[in-house]
């Protein structure tokens, strides 16, 4: 099979890494790739939301099968685009895929099928969102209804930053018209937890449950991020707790999504807070996580290209996921400035002796080749991935791994699994 990545981060490199171990798999492409992915893969100049583009060389180089990674590619029709054209490609439609592209969206049929999550009202004017809240109780979350690569969210203390956060969202649009509407939303507490499912629109495999870290820095502390570490697996997804996010919360989705006419066929990623009343859901992304991915795919001892085939064949009944038993834990080094402008451009040392380590592994994100050099060109540079007897062993093998690498301003957390929640 000749298969196409669609991607350049993190979670790219990890899917290509994971579908080359395929026997099925003769040759990868992943557009627009990576320096690291570029060891691996061919990569091809062309942007995720670059969809006839894509299109026309999935067709040219007769690509048997092409895997989304990113939500704007999703969102911007890709799948539509490929299946009209007679083409294999892994993810939902445009129209499934609203469930992550617009909150508002997401909220209302969580509603409409009493689907749990946190309690909110939808504004579409920044005036009544001010009004709104001069009565809150607070803390309180604001969320911008559209995609914001995980920054869209903000969680207030205080009136005077709720309002500020409404500002940059609606009056000054930080995020385009991803905030033409705004969410404030009832601010919950507990450990929160990432709970993924292939699903084909009416089966669904859950995967193993997986720990993201959203906020810049230690203890939680700081800006939201794209996501700045993960572990996998995590104890706060007991038996009982999987049992009834599978029942209360995956399940009826894909059924509701069927309801409404959108099937949805792909990952679906269920982001939860486990409060004392019961999970909640706080998002849905429709596609795998990143940094989430790098861990869940290093475990994954199933082949890939058998369940992704198997999701868009509508067959998840026929095939089953096994898992390394050993834990996974993703360190993600960022660049000097992010989740703000980036600095770009620095030169990183120390890629080759990570990556000869066994059971470690420098998934590159934001990096590119430059005169013969690897240098910085994103926000998230490398989730360093390790697995380990235990979720110790890997936190440690993932900062010893950590220790070997170097770019001027680089910032990460200290703390990935450390107290496991
Ligand atoms: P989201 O993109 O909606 O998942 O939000 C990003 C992050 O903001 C989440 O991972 C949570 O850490 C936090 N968050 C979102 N909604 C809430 C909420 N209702 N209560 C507390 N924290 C929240
Ligand atoms: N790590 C969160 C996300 O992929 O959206």
């Amino acid at each position: 099979m000749r298969i196409l990545v669609v991607g350049g981060g993190g979670r790219e490199h990890a899917l290509v890494w994971k579908l080359r171990q395929s026997p099925r798999v003769e040759q990868v492409f992943c557009a627009p790739g990576n320096a690291g992915i570029a060891a691996i893969a061919t990569c091809v100049e062309l942007q995720p939301t670059d969809v006839d583009g894509l299109f026309a060389f999935a067709k040219k180089e007769r690509i048997n099968l092409t895997v989304v990674g990113p939500e704007a590619a999703l969102c911007a029709g890709i799948v539509d685009r490929f299946e009209g054209g007679g083409l294999r490609i892994f993810g939902p439609s445009q129209a499934a895929a609203e469930l992550e592209g617009s909150k508002v969206f997401c909220k209302n049929l969580l509603r409409k099928h009493s689907i749990p999550t946190a309690d909110s009202r939808i504004f579409v004017n920044p005036r009544d969102a001010y009004e709104y809240l001069r009565t809150s109780t607070y803390p309180i979350v604001v969320k911008a209804d559209g995609l914001a690569q995980g920054k869209g969210v903000s969680v207030c203390p205080t009136p005077e930053v709720a309002q500020a956060a409404v500002r940059t969202i609606m009056e000054e649009k930080a995020f385009g018209p991803a905030g033409n509407r705004l969410i404030i939303e009832e601010h919950l507490t507990g450990p929160e937890v990432s709970v993924l499912c292939f699903t084909d629109g009416k089966n669904l495999l859950v995967l193993d449950g997986a720990q993201d870290y959203k906020r810049l820095e230690d203890a939680d502390l700081g800006p939201n991020t794209g996501g700045m570490g993960a572990y996998s697996p995590t104890p706060a997804l007991d038996e009982g707790t999987r049992a009834i996010v599978e029942g209360d919360i995956l399940v009826r989705v894909v059924h509701a999504m069927k309801n409404e006419g959108r099937l949805f066929r792909g990952v679906l990623y269920a982001g939860l807070m486990l409060t004392r009343n019961g999970p909640r859901v706080l998002e849905f992304n429709a596609r795998f996580g990143d940094p989430e991915a790098q861990v869940l795919l290093v475990r994954m001892r199933c082949d890939l290209v058998s369940v992704l085939e198997a999701t868009i064949d509508g067959k998840l009944d026929e095939v089953d996921l096994t898992w390394d038993p050993r834990p996974a834990v993703c360190v993600v080094l960022a660049a000097k400035g992010y989740p703000g402008s980036s600095e770009k451009d620095q030169p990183i040392q120390g890629l080759t002796e990570g990556a000869l380590t066994p059971d470690v592994w420098n998934f590159h994100a934001g990096t590119r080749r430059h005169r013969g050099e690897i240098v910085t060109s994103g926000g998230r540079v490398l989730g360093v991935t390790a697995l380990g007897q235990d979720l110790q062993a890997a936190r440690t093998r993932a900062y010893e791994a950590v220790e070997r690498v170097h770019f001027s301003g680089a910032q990460h957390r200290t703390d990935i699994a450390r107290r496991v929640r």
